[in-house]
């Protein structure tokens, strides 16, 4: 059911980046191929979404940003909307990392409103779930992220304009990563609860695994059941590392 789906491995570089580091995007560019096994994307901070979507145009690399304010337009100081985000050239938008759960305490029902301003703009968009070091001791890493994952995606949600993250919070940028049965198990519920709501679309929606994926863990994270694809924090910031995680899936 899965196994046909292409993966995707996207960048997320959080608030790094000056102009400078367009030379790593480049070299990422550069080293693609549009006969790829997987989809390949950048999400830069806002600042350089326009400049490098016009760089990477014509070529397999995409550009993708990182969240965004559920209005189109309005008085919002210092918040940007999905339409913007399209305007400068993204292709898709982060919502609900837990980087904005925790420091902007965004709820899933933001992250839903979030997600269906993505889809108004015609934009894909990524959603991330996950549970906390807590949780998971607490046995309810499966309940956490169920919640998370029906309260967050809009009814609207299909394999063509939308992408889950799963995320450990726990595993984000401190070097941990769940085993692969762990992460296999997690798939494999999202996957159910995704065939439940959303019938043959949700089989086909990419389900991608974030949280410390590095160049000599990608292998193994991308060949569990299920996982069709990553999101890649620090590692995505410098071309080597990313493009060492790309090569998982012998690009
Ligand atoms: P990390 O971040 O790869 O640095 O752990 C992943 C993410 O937050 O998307």
């Amino acid at each position: 059911m899965t196994s046909s789906v292409r993966p995707l491995v996207a960048g997320n570089w959080k608030m790094n980046g000056l102009a400078a580091s367009l030379a790593e995007a480049r070299r990422v560019r550069d080293a693609l191929s549009k006969s790829g096994p997987a989809d390949v994307m950048i999400c830069p901070p806002a600042t350089l979404i326009a400049e490098l979507a016009r760089e990477a145009a014509n070529s397999p690399l995409l550009i993708g940003a990182q969240d965004c304010h559920a209005a189109a337009s309005g008085a919002h100081t210092g918040d940007i909307s999905a339409e913007m985000l399209k305007d400068a050239g993204a292709r898709a938008v982060i919502v609900g990392h837990s980087e904005r759960r925790s420091d902007h305490g965004e709820r899933s029902s933001d992250v839903r409103r979030k997600a269906e301003a993505v889809h108004r703009a015609g934009l894909t968009a990524i959603v991330c779930i996950g549970e906390t070091a807590g949780e998971r001791r607490a046995e309810l890493t499966l309940s956490v992220v169920g919640r998370q994952l029906a309260a967050s995606l809009p009814d609207a949600a299909n394999a063509g304009n939308t992408v889950i993250a799963y995320e450990p919070v726990w595993a984000i940028g401190t070097g941990l990563t769940p085993t692969a049965a762990d992460v296999a198990a997690v798939h494999k519920f999202l996957r159910g609860a995704l065939v439940a709501r959303f019938g043959g679309t949700g089989g086909a929606m990419r389900i991608l695994y974030g949280g410390s994926v590095k160049p000599d863990n990608a292998r193994e994270l991308m060949a569990v059941p299920d996982v069709n694809g990553a999101l890649v924090g620090g590692a995505s910031l410098k071309a080597n590392d990313f493009l060492g995680i790309i090569a998982a899936y012998g690009a």
